[in-house]
């Protein structure tokens, strides 16, 4: 191989192997520290089964937009990854492209948004079904978790096997979800019975104030169902 070309090639393994890491913006470790086996799953990222102490290590592209992460519960799954879930489930899917059927607790985030900044929150918009916890990498962004015993204490009305429903998509109002256009949606009874055990999380669309964080793009994250 002639010199001009050794140096073509080692230039373009260099442009190649930063933009790899340029790409990886967000690397997620996931724990489950349940003591049964669930299977996260990630969009973007798919899915997999953790036995109880495993981790699932995935990383997400720099600007990944309205990522979803949650955990699925009671699952089978045949050889070619088909099979079902009790809570949380994706069309039927072990590697998730479409988001969990509700009830199920949801991290939501968004890298590198304005001012290459990352957006995070839990969500229980779409109710309720494994305690999760979300730390950054760096100490100054702030840690959230959901881990009330929401399951245990859940009102009759929005109970189901292995979960709790959000009352947006049990009864599907315009109070429930705010979509009635106007700008004001208050918390219901019911949105309370969420925020009163999971206080920095959504427990109903606009509840935006006490609910978002963000973190420095580039930042990784550890995620811990059952902490
Ligand atoms: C992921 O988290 C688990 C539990 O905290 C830890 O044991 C493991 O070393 C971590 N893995 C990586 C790659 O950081
Ligand atoms: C899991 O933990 C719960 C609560 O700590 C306990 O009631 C249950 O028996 C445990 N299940 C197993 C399979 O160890
Ligand atoms: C995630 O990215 C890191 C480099 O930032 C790499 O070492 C690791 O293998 C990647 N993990 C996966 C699952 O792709
Ligand atoms: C769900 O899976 C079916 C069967 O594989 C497929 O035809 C359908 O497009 C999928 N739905 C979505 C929303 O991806
Ligand atoms: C979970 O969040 C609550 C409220 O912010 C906090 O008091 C508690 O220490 C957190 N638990 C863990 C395990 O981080
Ligand atoms: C799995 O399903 C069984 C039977 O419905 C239920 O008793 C159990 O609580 C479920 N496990 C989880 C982790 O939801
Ligand atoms: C909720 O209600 C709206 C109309 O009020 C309807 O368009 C929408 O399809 C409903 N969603 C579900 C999940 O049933
Ligand atoms: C993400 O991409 C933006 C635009 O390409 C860049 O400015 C920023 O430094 C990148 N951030 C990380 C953490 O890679």
């Amino acid at each position: 191989m002639s010199i001009i070309m050794k140096k073509n090639l080692s230039i373009f393994l260099f442009i190649a192997i930063s933009s790899i890491a340029a790409a990886q913006a967000g690397k997620f470790n996931i724990t489950n520290k349940c003591n049964y086996t669930i299977w996260p799953a990630a969009v973007p990222g798919g899915g997999i089964r953790l036995n109880p102490g495993e981790s699932w290590n995935m990383n997400m592209t720099n600007g990944t937009r309205n990522a979803r992460i949650w955990g699925r519960t009671n699952c089978t799954f045949d050889n070619f990854g088909i099979g079902k879930c009790q809570t949380g489930d994706c069309n039927n899917t072990l590697e998730c492209t479409t988001v969990g059927t509700p009830p199920n607790t949801v991290v939501e985030i968004s890298l590198n948004m304005y001012n290459d900044l990352d957006f995070y929150d839990i969500s229980l918009v779409e109710g309720f079904n494994i305690p999760i916890q979300l730390t950054p990498s760096i100490n100054a962004c702030g840690s959230v978790n959901c881990s009330a015993n929401i399951n245990g204490e859940c009102p009759t009305q929005l109970k189901v096997i292995g979960g709790c429903h959000n009352p947006c998509t049990k009864f599907n109002t315009t109070e429930y979800c705010c979509t009635s256009g106007s700008a004001t949606c208050s918390p219901t009874t019911y949105s309370k019975f969420f925020k009163d055990r999971c206080p920095y999380t959504y427990s109903y669309p606009k509840d935006d104030a006490t609910s978002t964080f963000t973190c420095m793009g580039g930042t990784n994250y550890d995620i811990v169902f059952c902490p």
